[in-house]
């Protein structure tokens, strides 16, 4: 009996395509992306053959970090659009045979929740409890000199309560108490109602922080986290079919197994070893280091590797908190087409859920912030004095945010050559990458050799072999600085992928494993029937074969 692709969950089937809803499609003039623009962009999105979209939170918000700090779990940001219109977004994308998988944003709510509110007038409030409160040190100092990630102090001090509340992140961003259990209630009973409008999963941000003792100032995967998702599991998950994926930047290959392993109570780990390598031990992003082509296969090789027999993989280079891959690991000059098709054959070809970070599939590209008054991220704002007084300098700094920063991602979607990219009929909340009028959607879809058509090609590809699904990982050729080798088997059937990862032509010798006549399935370059002996690939090649 064959094995046929319908025996493996959906998820695993599918490729994945974030949105970041301000930045996608705005459909009424006023700048901001929104729900009915996305709906009008969703044919695009099913001829690129995506299964699902990660929405980036569409929730109430102040949007002080852009929807990431939510004032209300059960509305639509009224920019965004309503209830109904989500309820639309849902049904046009499952006509497509799209699932919309929502952004859960649960380690802290928005500053302006009613539940915030309540608990920050008065320690009687049953939602006082709701947050995480401790009294300060003597001398007006707060609890601790933990430094929240957004910068400054992850503590606030509220006169009315006289009690500070904590915020890992900004101070609009409280931190909830996930020891509460009627805390946990609420967001079990949140969930469900999503679910019951027809979603089709979670993405679940900065998921281990859940589990944090406040106390023994442990946050990063703190002891009760896989306690608390099990729980979640039990209460909300089990027996649905639902897509879950956790995100965490402190989750390793040690840890790994305790979110999917088997059983574990997600799918799969945003995980981010790979992009840490580009970070300082010290500045983090803000001083950028270079990354080789020989480190980054190496660190996606053990992550294969290690997920090969229990776990499943989320394969991304790109999201709203990370450079565009072209700019980081690509070249967005003269070879931007070119290297974005190596990469994106790369990952597409690896073992696990792809996903897309829109304008990935054409190869959008970071922008140049010549000074801070060009950068919008709160992130960049709130870290700058930090930096500057743990003796950072400024250059490097604009170096961090130029290759590193959370806005190459947020720019416009670059949908034609018209005013603002085609993206809104009004002012943009953010100027688009003045790259667009030569590198847009209808430029590049018109193009049979263009991005789009690379992508589409794989995403056809993952539905037509079920191998590209289940098939298992091998590396060949580990210590070749340049060019990534890899099999993916099943059964009699064999993937060989070679990808040169630079600009220069590479030679190498094809490994016993991958030898052999075989049927191309992708050439970015000369057409290839076979693998042998002594091979050369011209910069930024990309070759797939399949045997049997
Ligand atoms: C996650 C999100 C990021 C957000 C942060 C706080 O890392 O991806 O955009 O700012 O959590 O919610």
């Amino acid at each position: 009996m064959t094995a046929t692709l319908s025996d493996l969950p959906w998820w695993k089937r599918a490729t994945g395509y974030q949105i970041y809803p301000r930045s996608f499609m705005d459909s009424d003039g006023d700048g901001v992306g929104d729900i009915p623009g996305i709906v009008s962009r969703l044919d695009h999105l099913a001829d690129l053959g995506v299964g699902f979209i990660w929405l980036s939170p569409v929730y109430a918000s102040p949007q002080r970090d852009n929807g990431y700090d939510i004032s209300d779990y059960r509305a639509i940001h009224s920019e965004y659009g309503t209830l109904d219109e989500f309820d639309r977004l849902v049904a046009e994308a499952r006509d497509r045979g799209i699932g919309i998988v929502m952004d859960l944003v649960v380690n802290h709510s928005s500053s302006d929740h009613a539940w915030f509110q309540a608990a920050a007038a008065s320690r009687d409030a049953p939602e006082h409890d709701y947050y995480v409160w401790r009294q300060g040190r003597p001398g007006g100092l707060p609890p601790t000199d933990r430094q929240a990630i957004f910068g400054g102090p992850a503590w606030t001090y509220v006169g009315a309560v006289d009690a500070w509340y904590l915020h890992l992140f900004s101070p609009g961003q409280p931190d909830l108490n996930w020891d509460n259990p009627a805390l946990r209630a609420e967001i079990w009973d949140m969930m469900r109602w999503w679910i019951d409008r027809g979603i089709a999963g979670f993405r679940m941000d900065v998921i281990d922080l859940i589990g944090k003792d406040v106390d023994a100032g442990h946050f990063d995967e703190g002891p009760h986290v896989w306690d608390r998702l099990d729980e979640m599991h039990a209460q909300v998950l089990a027996g649905r079919d639902l897509l879950t994926v956790g995100e965490s930047w402190a989750v390793s290959r040690e840890t790994v197994g305790n979110y999917i392993g088997k059983p574990g109570p997600l799918a799969m780990m945003f995980h981010f070893d790979h992009v840490k390598l580009g970070w300082d031990d010290t500045f983090h992003k803000f001083r950028p280091r270079e990354v080789t082509p020989l480190m980054l296969k190496r660190e996606i090789i053990a992550w294969q590797t290690h997920l090969r027999d229990d776990g499943w993989d989320a394969l991304f280079l790109s999201n709203h908190d990370l450079p565009r891959q072209v700019s980081r690991y690509g070249d967005d000059g003269a070879d931007r087409v070119a290297s974005a098709k190596a990469l994106a054959t790369m990952l597409h070809l690896l073992r696990g859920t792809p996903f897309i970070y829109q304008g990935e599939e054409i190869g959008m590209t970071n922008f140049h912030a010549a000074s801070l008054s060009d950068v919008a991220d709160l992130e960049v704002h709130g870290q700058y004095d930090g930096m500057m007084a743990a003796g950072l300098d400024h250059a490097t700094f604009m170096d961090g945010v130029n290759l590193n920063g959370r806005d190459h991602a947020r720019t416009p979607m670059q949908w034609d050559a018209s005013a603002s990219a085609g993206f809104t009929d009004g002012v943009p909340w953010m100027t688009p990458n003045p790259n667009y009028p030569g590198l847009n959607v209808a430029r590049d879809r018109a193009d049979p050799d263009g991005l789009f058509a690379h992508y589409r090609a794989l995403t056809q590809l993952r539905r037509a072999h079920p191998l590209i699904v289940e098939g298992g990982f091998q590396a060949h050729l580990e210590d070749h600085p340049a060019v990534f080798a890899f099999t993916r088997g099943h059964r009699e059937k064999r993937l060989s992928v070679l990808v040169n990862l630079t600009g220069q032509p590479q030679s190498l010798t094809v490994p016993d494993a991958m030898c052999g006549a075989g049927k191309p399935l992708v050439c970015t370059h000369d057409t290839r029937h076979g693998l042998q002996g002594d091979v050369r690939l011209a910069p930024w090649e990309a070759v797939a074969l399949l045997r049997g």
